[in-house]
């Protein structure tokens, strides 16, 4: 058998230029080319271990990261998760929470970069980046997410359902961005804030297309 599915998904990958909803029709047209190569034997997808295809996509992740503090409800980073995975966040850092429903996750836990991280830790390592808490809280200063300007290679932090982002945690950030509401209620699932930030990043910087 010549080239691999994983070769030719390679091969055919232009730098950051795919997204990863491309790279399984890649998969997809590289196993009708190798059958109508008159190949006996056309490699599936499931001929491929979790851990290629999560090598495939770590090609092509977004240069951001998601944080998130305190999680109470496992549902909500499942579904935290699966928003990653659709929008490619290069990793998933998840401080001082405890377990996800993995239903919630739709299986994408497989495909992701979860790291279980102290806060502590997570103090060390975020110390030189670009983390942009993301908070709405009277006494806290913050930028409307609207404006916003999305640093480099951000890591967009979150807080737990009950009482938000830490202050140790707030030390860190470089930017606190709101997402601006309308109605009664002071603030939103924290699941639901963070699709709308992954998105605003992507919208703003993939707004023409790929
Ligand atoms: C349910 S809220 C926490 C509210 C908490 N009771 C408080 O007073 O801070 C959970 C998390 O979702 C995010 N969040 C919710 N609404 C937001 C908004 N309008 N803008 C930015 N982040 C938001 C924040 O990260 C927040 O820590």
């Amino acid at each position: 058998m010549g080239a691999s599915i994983k070769d030719i998904i390679r091969d055919s990958l232009e730098p950051r230029g795919l997204s990863g909803g491309d790279v399984f029709l890649i998969i997809k047209a590289a196993e009708i080319l190798i059958k109508e190569d008159d190949m006996t034997i056309a490699p599936k997808l499931s001929d491929f271990t979790k851990s290629e295809i999560k090598e495939v996509l770590n090609e092509i992740r977004h240069p951001f990261s998601m944080a998130v503090w305190g999680i109470e409800n496992a549902f909500n980073l499942g579904a935290i998760i699966r928003t990653s995975n659709a929008f490619l966040a290069d990793k998933i850092y998840a401080v001082d929470t405890d377990g996800y429903y993995p239903k919630a996750c739709m299986g994408m836990d497989k495909y992701e970069n979860i790291i279980a991280i102290s806060i502590m830790d997570f103090v060390l390592m975020a110390k030189d980046r670009n983390v942009v808490g993301c908070e709405k809280r009277p006494d806290i200063k913050s930028e409307s997410l609207y404006s916003f300007k999305h640093p480099e290679h951000p890591i967009f932090l979150f807080g737990s359902e009950k009482t938000g982002i830490p202050n140790e945690l707030l030390e860190v950030c470089k930017f606190v961005v709101t997402i601006p509401m309308y109605g009664l209620i002071n603030d939103l699932n924290v699941a639901l804030a963070s699709g709308i930030v992954m998105y605003d990043w992507l919208n703003k910087n993939y707004n023409k297309g790929r």
